[in-house]
């Protein structure tokens, strides 16, 4: 109840600031071991864990990307249950990313528009924090899997996702391709056609060289259409990945928003995302064989969501929105309804 209760006044607190400075904050907060340890709490509670790709997750429940860029705050977010976190995106040299605003709270819509920019610390010191984090921190159990981007400047963009694979084959639990980020012009574009073929040669040739065990996901669009998605999923089958991510943020604008933000540039994630999400995933799922890995984010925001997805066939999940604005009491009430 005290628990409940703290972590309602801080998420009060946090929606006081500005987006981004409410999420560096938290960030801070993190990274310095500054908040509560669930877990135990957690780990008692849970018992649906999860073997999939050749790692055992203790639950269902992960952390979606763009929230630890860094790697600089996994203690702190094992600390509040997740089973496991997805850091990045990372992209290899350092960049700023857009220059803010660039994130936007839609309240009233429970969701978010977000046009970063993938600002990243770059590959080396990502590295150097994520092995940091192994080394000293990292309880026996938790998952790490790393997104990897391109750089804003670079042209062809395969070298710069074979470069981050290279480096973080050995030190990511499994590695997921961002090639659906609204904010980087051209990323896209590497969703289909010789893009996409280009792109899946050159990470199975980095695979096979640095480690042929290392589980390899592409992150999509939830804006995709049947034909590309179907191409997508049989070329990734054909080239050994793992599976999908599904996914993204959305450069949609559903009718149904009524924030003053709606209109701004970049995606929207959050409530409004769930029913593209939703069905992005059930395309997938009727094409793809069942070993095919599908991990599915979008607006998710409680337990009959998360069946939802997994009755679509997902293995796992992932929050980001929802998260943003309930904290912790988003993990706990999922995992607590979903062992019941
Ligand atoms: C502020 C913000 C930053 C994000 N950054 C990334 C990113 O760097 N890489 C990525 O793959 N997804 C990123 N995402 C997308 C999320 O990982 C997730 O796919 C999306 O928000 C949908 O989930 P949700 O509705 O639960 O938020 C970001 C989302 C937000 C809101």
């Amino acid at each position: 109840m005290v628990r409940r209760s703290l972590n309602n006044i801080a998420t009060r607190f946090f929606g006081l600031l500005g987006p981004e400075n409410a999420h560096d904050m938290a960030i801070w907060l993190l990274a310095n071991g500054l908040v509560p340890n669930y877990r135990e709490p957690v780990k008692a509670q849970t018992k649906n864990q999860i073997n999939l790709m050749g790692l055992s997750f203790r639950h269902p429940l992960g952390l979606a990307a763009g929230f630890d860029k860094d790697a600089k705050a996994l203690a702190g977010l094992f600390r509040l249950g997740f089973s496991f976190i997805e850091a990045g995106t990372v992209t290899p040299l350092p960049q700023s990313g857009n220059i803010p605003p660039r994130l936007f709270r839609l309240r009233d819509d429970r969701a978010l528009i977000n046009r970063m920019g993938f600002n990243s610390v770059g590959l080396e010191k990502f590295s150097r924090q994520l092995d940091s984090w192994r080394e000293h921190q990292a309880c026996e159990g938790d998952i790490v899997g790393v997104n990897i981007g391109a750089n804003k400047d670079t042209e062809d963009k395969v070298s710069d996702y074979v470069l981050c694979l290279e480096r973080l084959a050995n030190s990511a639990d499994y590695i997921t391709v961002n090639i659906s980020s609204p904010n980087t012009p051209g990323l896209k574009g590497y969703q289909k056609g010789s893009n996409l073929n280009r792109l899946l040669e050159a990470l199975t040739n980095s695979r096979l060289r640095k480690r042929p065990s290392l589980p390899i996901l592409l992150k999509v669009s939830p804006d995709l259409d049947e034909e590309t998605l179907t191409a997508l999923v049989q070329s990734s089958i054909d080239s050994g990945i793992k599976g999908l991510i599904i996914g993204n943020t959305t450069i949609n604008r559903p009718s149904s928003l009524t924030s003053r933000y709606k209109s701004e540039s970049g995606g929207l994630s959050g409530r409004p995302l769930r029913g593209m999400a939703n069905e992005s995933l059930k395309i997938v799922n009727t094409i793809a064989p069942k070993d095919f890995v599908l991990i599915a984010v979008g607006g998710i925001a409680n337990s009959e969501d998360v069946r939802e997805r997994f009755s679509g066939g997902a293995s796992l999940v992932q929050v980001y929105t929802e998260f943003v604005y309930r904290g912790v009491n988003l993990i706990e009430d999922i995992l607590a309804d979903l062992d019941k």
